[in-house]
């Protein structure tokens, strides 16, 4: 059976490669273009990528795209000019709808690909790129300025102009240029901010895929600045502990009533650099105290209470390592304490996280086990260093007694010698 069906798969893709092959050699519009393409400069011809393109590997052609007619040899006119529903190089204000014909039909694409969505277009027209487009803004992005033309390929192959680590440089393109942008008086600073920010180092220098490119936060194909209540969200969808916690603080709500942009208010949002304790230390930083001025109590006390309560059990925990160590470079036996020391160290991190219920009294139930921890730690480090005490101290009597059991032995080896 298992062979049988290995032979009928082996079958089918013999009889589809011929097809295809043999369609490739009967389609006037390939055979024609290519003896074209000679004459072009490298970047403008159209061969060079097309037969990896997705839409051929899918089996489709020129014509799927253009309309003309494939079969009518070398004659041109019978193959394009004269063809009703041919059409030629699109206009950008008619892309849109010209990959829609097909990406927005879910009967169509769902012979191809049963969960491949169908909502491009119709988002696309609700993104800022496409009302500009509407009104004839021709500095905008469409379909082929995020895709490519002759050469597009599936979103997750390393390739395409969107596989994630891409995404930033295809906006950029547009979004960092002065002339494209001038009209619309928005900055070109996103790309450079957001390379040297947390996620633009995780994505580029680290390779973690899952920090955020450019659309996890704005959207594939609905690019909007994100308002200001959706802002908390998609930070959520990867920062879901410290947004929970911030959903039920007051502050929110007195954020939302301010018409302040939550996350963002404190973090920015392009330039999102990582947080140290010392956001917290008024002086020193001015997270807080770039909206609060110095003299507003209710602020600059809640800051100071979670500073310290954060940094005592920084202190505690340093205090912890220490004693541990002490006690490992006398030779003891401490492997159990380590893993105190690690819960310490998780429960460091949560209260960190914890800050964002901007609840003291929260804060400090969090921290309580993170102090629990250190402490046993540093109990066990104390007791291994007072046993050492005690071995140190019975080996002291027990060289003095071996001395003195040698002198002895001595002494009396000396006397059986004389006699
Ligand atoms: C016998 C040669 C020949 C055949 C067959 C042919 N073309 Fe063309 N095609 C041309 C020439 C010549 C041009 C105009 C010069 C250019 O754009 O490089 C052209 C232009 C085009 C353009 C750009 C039109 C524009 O408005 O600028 C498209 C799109 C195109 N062809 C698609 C097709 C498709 C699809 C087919 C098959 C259905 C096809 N061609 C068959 C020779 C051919
Ligand atoms: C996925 C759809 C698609 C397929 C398949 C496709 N094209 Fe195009 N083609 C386009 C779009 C969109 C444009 C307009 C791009 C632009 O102006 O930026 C275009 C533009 C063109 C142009 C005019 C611009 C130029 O580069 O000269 C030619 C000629 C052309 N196509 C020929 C072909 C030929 C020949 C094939 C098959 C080998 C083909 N196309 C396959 C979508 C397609
Ligand atoms: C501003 C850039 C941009 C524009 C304009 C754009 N796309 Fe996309 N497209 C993307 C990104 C980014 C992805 C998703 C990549 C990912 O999920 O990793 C994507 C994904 C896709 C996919 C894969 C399925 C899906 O929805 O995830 C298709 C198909 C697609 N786009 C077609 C289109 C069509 C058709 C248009 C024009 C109506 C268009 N795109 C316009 C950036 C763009
Ligand atoms: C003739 C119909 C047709 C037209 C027109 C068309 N496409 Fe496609 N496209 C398809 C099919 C079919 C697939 C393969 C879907 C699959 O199996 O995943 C595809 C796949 C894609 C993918 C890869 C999606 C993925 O899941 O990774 C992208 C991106 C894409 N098309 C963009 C475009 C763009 C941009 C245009 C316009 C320039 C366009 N398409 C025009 C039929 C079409
Ligand atoms: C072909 C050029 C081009 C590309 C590529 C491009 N954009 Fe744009 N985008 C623009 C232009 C131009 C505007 C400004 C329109 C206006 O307001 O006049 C814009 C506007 C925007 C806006 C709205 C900003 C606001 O506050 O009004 C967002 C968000 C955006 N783009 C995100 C993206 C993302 C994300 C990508 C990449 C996936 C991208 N763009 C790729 C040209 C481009
Ligand atoms: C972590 C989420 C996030 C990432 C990643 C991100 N943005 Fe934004 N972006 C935002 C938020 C939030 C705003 C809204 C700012 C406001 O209105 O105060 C914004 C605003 C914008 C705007 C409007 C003008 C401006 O600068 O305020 C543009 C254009 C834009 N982003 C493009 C990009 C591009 C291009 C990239 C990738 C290089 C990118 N963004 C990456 C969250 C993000
Ligand atoms: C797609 C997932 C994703 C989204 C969306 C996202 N982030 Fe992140 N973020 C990450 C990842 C992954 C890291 C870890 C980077 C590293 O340290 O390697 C990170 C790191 C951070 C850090 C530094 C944390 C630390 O301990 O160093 C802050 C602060 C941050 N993000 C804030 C935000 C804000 C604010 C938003 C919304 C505007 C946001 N993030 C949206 C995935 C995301
Ligand atoms: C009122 C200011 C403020 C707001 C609003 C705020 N944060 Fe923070 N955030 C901080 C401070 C201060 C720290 C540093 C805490 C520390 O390291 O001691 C921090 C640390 C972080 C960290 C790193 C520590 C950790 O939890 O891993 C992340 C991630 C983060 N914030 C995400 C967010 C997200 C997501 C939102 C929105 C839901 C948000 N923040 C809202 C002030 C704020
Ligand atoms: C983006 C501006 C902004 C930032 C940053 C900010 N706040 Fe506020 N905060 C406000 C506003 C506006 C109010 C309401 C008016 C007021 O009391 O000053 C407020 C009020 C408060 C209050 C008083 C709440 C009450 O019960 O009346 C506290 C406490 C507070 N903030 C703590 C902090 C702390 C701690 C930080 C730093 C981690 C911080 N805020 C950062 C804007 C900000």
């Amino acid at each position: 059976m298992k062979h049988l069906i290995q032979l009928l798969f082996f079958i089918c893709l013999s009889v589809s490669w011929v097809i295809t092959a043999s369609s490739d050699d009967s389609d006037g519009c390939i055979a024609c273009h290519q003896i074209i393409d000679e004459d072009r400069d490298d970047d403008e011809k159209i061969m060079t990528h097309i037969m990896e393109d997705v839409h051929f590997q899918k089996g489709l052609s020129c014509s799927d795209c253009h309309g003309g007619n494939p079969n009518a040899g070398d004659d041109e006119d019978e193959a394009m000019w004269d063809v009703d529903d041919f059409v030629g190089a699109v206009d950008k204000k008619d892309q849109p709808r010209f990959c829609g014909k097909c990406h927005s039909d879910p009967e169509y694409m769902r012979q191809y690909s049963a969960h491949i969505k169908t909502d491009q277009e119709s988002q696309y027209w609700t993104s800022h790129h496409g009302q500009k487009l509407t009104e004839n803004d021709e500095h905008v992005a469409v379909c082929t300025d995020c895709h490519g033309v002759h050469g597009i390929y599936p979103i997750k192959d390393p390739r395409s102009l969107v596989y994630h680590m891409n995404v930033p440089t295809t906006c950029k393109r547009c979004h960092s240029d002065k002339d494209i942008m001038a009209n619309s008086g928005l900055p070109t600073d996103q790309f450079d901010k957001y390379k040297s920010s947390v996620h633009g180092t995780a994505l580029f220098d680290k390779k973690d895929i899952g920090a955020p490119a450019c659309n996890d936060c704005h959207g594939n194909h609905g690019a909007m600045p994100p308002t200001i209540l959706s802002i908390s969200d998609i930070c959520g969808t990867c920062h879901a502990n410290n947004a929970e916690l911030f959903k039920g603080s007051h502050l929110r709500e007195i954020f939302i009533k301010e018409n302040i942009k939550l996350c963002e208010g404190c973090h920015n949002h392009h330039d999102i650099l990582k947080p140290t304790d010392e956001a917290l230390n008024w002086s020193e930083n001015e997270t807080c105290s770039h909206c609060h001025s110095d003299g507003q109590d209710k602020a600059n006390r809640l800051a100071g209470t979670l500073f310290n309560i954060i940094d005592s059990l920084n202190n505690k925990i340093e205090e912890a390592i220490e004693t541990v160590d002490l006690a490992e470079n006398k030779g003891m036996e401490v492997s159990e304490l380590f893993f105190s020391l690690e819960d310490a160290h998780k429960n460091l991190i949560q209260t960190r996280t914890s800050i964002h219920s901007f609840n003291e009294e929260f804060v400090r139930k969090t921290s309580e086990d993170g102090y629990k921890a250190a402490d046993a730690a540093i109990i066990g480090a104390e007791q291994a260093l007072t046993e050492f005490g005690f071995r140190k101290k019975g080996l002291i009597v027990f060289s003095l007694i071996l001395t003195f059991f040698v002198i002895v032995l001595y002494l009396k080896l000396k006397s059986m010698e004389n006699k």
